[in-house]
Protein backbone atom coordinates (compact mmCIF):
# COMPACT_ATOMS: atom_id res chain seq x y z
CA UNK A 1 0.00 0.00 0.00
CA UNK A 2 1.18 3.42 -0.80
CA UNK A 3 1.61 6.48 1.84
CA UNK A 4 -1.43 8.26 -0.76
CA UNK A 5 -3.36 5.21 -0.05
CA UNK A 6 -2.54 5.85 3.88
CA UNK A 7 -4.55 9.09 3.69
CA UNK A 8 -7.65 7.26 2.48
CA UNK A 9 -7.73 5.37 5.57
CA UNK A 10 -10.71 6.15 8.07
CA UNK A 11 -10.77 5.67 11.65
CA UNK A 12 -14.08 5.81 13.29
CA UNK A 13 -16.86 3.54 15.98
CA UNK A 14 -17.66 0.33 14.63
CA UNK A 15 -20.39 -1.76 15.42
CA UNK A 16 -21.90 -5.00 15.33
CA UNK A 17 -22.58 -5.15 11.98
CA UNK A 18 -18.94 -5.05 11.42
CA UNK A 19 -17.94 -8.43 13.57
CA UNK A 20 -16.80 -10.69 11.37
CA UNK A 21 -14.37 -8.57 10.07
CA UNK A 22 -13.11 -7.49 12.75
CA UNK A 23 -12.62 -11.28 14.04
CA UNK A 24 -10.71 -11.92 10.38
CA UNK A 25 -8.38 -9.35 11.72
CA UNK A 26 -8.16 -10.69 14.85
CA UNK A 27 -7.41 -14.05 13.63
CA UNK A 28 -4.79 -12.49 10.88
CA UNK A 29 -2.64 -10.34 13.83
CA UNK A 30 -2.94 -12.49 16.30
CA UNK A 31 -1.19 -15.96 17.42
CA UNK A 32 -3.17 -16.67 20.64
CA UNK A 33 -5.24 -14.99 23.00
CA UNK A 34 -7.87 -13.69 19.99
CA UNK A 35 -11.20 -12.09 21.10
CA UNK A 36 -14.01 -14.86 20.91
CA UNK A 37 -17.16 -13.66 18.88
CA UNK A 38 -19.01 -13.30 22.20
CA UNK A 39 -16.61 -11.11 24.27
CA UNK A 40 -16.36 -8.86 21.15
CA UNK A 41 -20.06 -8.69 20.55
CA UNK A 42 -20.35 -7.93 24.31
CA UNK A 43 -17.89 -5.11 23.89
CA UNK A 44 -19.54 -3.73 21.02
CA UNK A 45 -22.60 -3.34 22.59
CA UNK A 46 -21.24 -1.72 25.68
CA UNK A 47 -21.23 2.18 26.15
CA UNK A 48 -17.94 1.44 28.11
CA UNK A 49 -15.83 0.11 25.20
CA UNK A 50 -14.54 2.57 22.49
CA UNK A 51 -14.40 0.11 19.40
CA UNK A 52 -12.75 1.72 16.35
CA UNK A 53 -12.21 0.33 12.91
CA UNK A 54 -10.20 1.92 10.39
CA UNK A 55 -11.41 1.75 7.34
CA UNK A 56 -9.45 1.66 3.63
CA UNK A 57 -12.40 1.87 1.27
CA UNK A 58 -15.42 0.56 3.23
CA UNK A 59 -12.18 -3.18 4.14
CA UNK A 60 -11.49 -3.29 7.88
CA UNK A 61 -7.65 -2.54 7.64
CA UNK A 62 -7.39 -1.74 11.67
CA UNK A 63 -9.31 -2.06 14.86
CA UNK A 64 -9.04 -0.98 19.08
CA UNK A 65 -10.72 -1.69 22.02
CA UNK A 66 -10.15 0.65 25.06
CA UNK A 67 -12.18 0.22 28.02
CA UNK A 68 -13.18 2.73 30.60
CA UNK A 69 -14.51 2.05 34.35
CA UNK A 70 -16.52 4.48 35.56
CA UNK A 71 -14.77 5.86 39.02
CA UNK A 72 -11.60 5.07 37.40
CA UNK A 73 -9.65 7.24 35.65
CA UNK A 74 -7.51 4.57 33.97
CA UNK A 75 -8.30 4.02 30.49
CA UNK A 76 -6.76 0.94 29.33
CA UNK A 77 -6.23 0.04 25.67
CA UNK A 78 -7.25 -3.91 25.21
CA UNK A 79 -6.93 -4.44 21.72
CA UNK A 80 -4.84 -3.21 18.58
CA UNK A 81 -4.30 -4.53 15.42
CA UNK A 82 -3.83 -3.37 11.51
CA UNK A 83 -3.55 -5.70 9.04
CA UNK A 84 -0.26 -6.67 7.35
CA UNK A 85 -1.03 -5.02 4.29
CA UNK A 86 -1.47 -1.40 6.16
CA UNK A 87 1.16 -2.03 7.94
CA UNK A 88 3.60 1.08 8.64
CA UNK A 89 1.57 4.02 7.65
CA UNK A 90 0.40 5.24 10.62
CA UNK A 91 -2.78 3.39 10.97
CA UNK A 92 -1.72 2.06 14.58
CA UNK A 93 -0.66 5.63 16.00
CA UNK A 94 -3.68 7.45 14.35
CA UNK A 95 -5.87 4.84 16.43
CA UNK A 96 -4.14 5.51 19.43
CA UNK A 97 -4.03 9.32 19.25
CA UNK A 98 -7.88 8.49 19.09
CA UNK A 99 -7.88 6.67 22.50
CA UNK A 100 -5.93 9.49 23.76
CA UNK A 101 -8.09 11.89 22.71
CA UNK A 102 -11.36 9.76 23.89
CA UNK A 103 -9.75 9.32 27.46
CA UNK A 104 -9.30 12.71 27.92
CA UNK A 105 -12.80 13.06 27.14
CA UNK A 106 -13.62 10.90 29.53
CA UNK A 107 -11.74 12.79 32.36
CA UNK A 108 -9.19 10.22 32.60
CA UNK A 109 -5.34 11.14 33.59
CA UNK A 110 -3.75 7.79 32.89
CA UNK A 111 -3.97 5.11 29.82
CA UNK A 112 -2.31 1.73 30.46
CA UNK A 113 -1.97 -1.45 28.35
CA UNK A 114 -0.09 -4.61 27.92
CA UNK A 115 1.95 -5.80 25.43
CA UNK A 116 3.85 -9.17 24.83
CA UNK A 117 7.63 -8.69 26.10
CA UNK A 118 8.92 -9.40 22.29
CA UNK A 119 6.10 -7.62 20.66
CA UNK A 120 9.02 -5.21 19.76
CA UNK A 121 6.70 -2.88 17.01
CA UNK A 122 3.83 -2.50 19.27
CA UNK A 123 6.70 -1.70 22.29
CA UNK A 124 8.07 1.00 19.59
CA UNK A 125 4.78 2.67 19.07
CA UNK A 126 3.91 3.34 22.80
CA UNK A 127 7.17 4.15 23.67
CA UNK A 128 7.01 6.98 20.91
CA UNK A 129 3.32 7.90 22.30
CA UNK A 130 4.94 8.09 25.76
CA UNK A 131 4.31 4.85 27.41
CA UNK A 132 6.66 3.43 29.35
CA UNK A 133 6.60 0.41 30.76
CA UNK A 134 6.35 0.49 34.80
CA UNK A 135 5.69 -4.07 35.70
CA UNK A 136 6.22 -7.28 34.05
CA UNK A 137 3.28 -9.86 34.14
CA UNK A 138 4.99 -12.84 34.13
CA UNK A 139 2.82 -15.79 31.76
CA UNK A 140 0.03 -13.43 31.13
CA UNK A 141 -0.72 -15.16 27.59
CA UNK A 142 -2.03 -18.27 26.70
CA UNK A 143 1.08 -19.52 25.46
CA UNK A 144 2.22 -18.55 28.71
CA UNK A 145 4.72 -15.45 27.69
CA UNK A 146 4.85 -12.66 29.76
CA UNK A 147 3.57 -9.07 29.05
CA UNK A 148 4.83 -5.90 30.12
CA UNK A 149 2.20 -3.03 31.81
CA UNK A 150 2.65 0.11 29.82
CA UNK A 151 1.50 3.10 31.38
CA UNK A 152 0.89 6.72 29.94
CA UNK A 153 0.11 9.81 32.12
CA UNK A 154 -2.64 12.13 30.21
CA UNK A 155 -0.78 15.73 31.75
C1 LIG B 1 1.64 -2.86 16.49
C2 LIG B 1 0.81 -2.42 15.27
C3 LIG B 1 -0.62 -2.13 15.70
C4 LIG B 1 1.43 -1.13 14.71
O1 LIG B 1 0.54 -0.62 13.73
P1 LIG B 1 1.09 0.21 12.47
O2 LIG B 1 -0.08 0.88 11.84
O3 LIG B 1 1.91 -0.65 11.61
O4 LIG B 1 2.02 1.29 13.20
P2 LIG B 1 2.37 2.74 12.66
O5 LIG B 1 2.58 2.71 11.19
O6 LIG B 1 1.37 3.71 13.18
O7 LIG B 1 3.79 2.99 13.36
C5 LIG B 1 3.92 3.90 14.42
C6 LIG B 1 5.25 3.66 15.11
O8 LIG B 1 5.32 2.34 15.64
C7 LIG B 1 6.65 1.84 15.56
N1 LIG B 1 6.68 0.68 14.66
C8 LIG B 1 5.67 0.25 13.86
N2 LIG B 1 6.06 -0.88 13.21
C9 LIG B 1 7.31 -1.12 13.61
C10 LIG B 1 8.25 -2.16 13.31
N3 LIG B 1 7.96 -3.16 12.45
N4 LIG B 1 9.45 -2.15 13.93
C11 LIG B 1 9.75 -1.17 14.83
N5 LIG B 1 8.92 -0.15 15.13
C12 LIG B 1 7.71 -0.14 14.54
C13 LIG B 1 7.48 2.98 15.02
O9 LIG B 1 7.91 3.75 16.14
C14 LIG B 1 6.47 3.76 14.22
O10 LIG B 1 6.80 5.08 14.06
P3 LIG B 1 7.66 5.56 12.75
O11 LIG B 1 6.88 5.05 11.56
O12 LIG B 1 7.67 7.03 12.86
O13 LIG B 1 8.98 4.90 12.85
C15 LIG B 1 0.84 -3.51 14.15
O14 LIG B 1 2.18 -3.88 13.91
C16 LIG B 1 0.04 -4.76 14.48
O15 LIG B 1 -1.17 -4.82 14.27
N6 LIG B 1 0.71 -5.82 15.02
C17 LIG B 1 0.02 -7.09 15.33
C18 LIG B 1 -0.95 -6.94 16.47
C19 LIG B 1 -0.28 -6.37 17.69
O16 LIG B 1 0.81 -6.74 18.04
N7 LIG B 1 -0.99 -5.44 18.37
C20 LIG B 1 -0.53 -4.83 19.59
C21 LIG B 1 -0.93 -5.66 20.76
S1 LIG B 1 -0.38 -4.95 22.30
Amino acid sequence: MSPTLCADVVCRRVGLNRIDDLLALEDACFPTDRAKRRNLRRLLLSPSAYCVAAYLRGDVVGSMVVLFRSNSGVARVYSLAVSHAARGLGIGRRMMAGAEREARRRGCDRMRLEVRMDNIPAIRLYESLGFVDTQVLPGYYEDESHAFVMRKELG
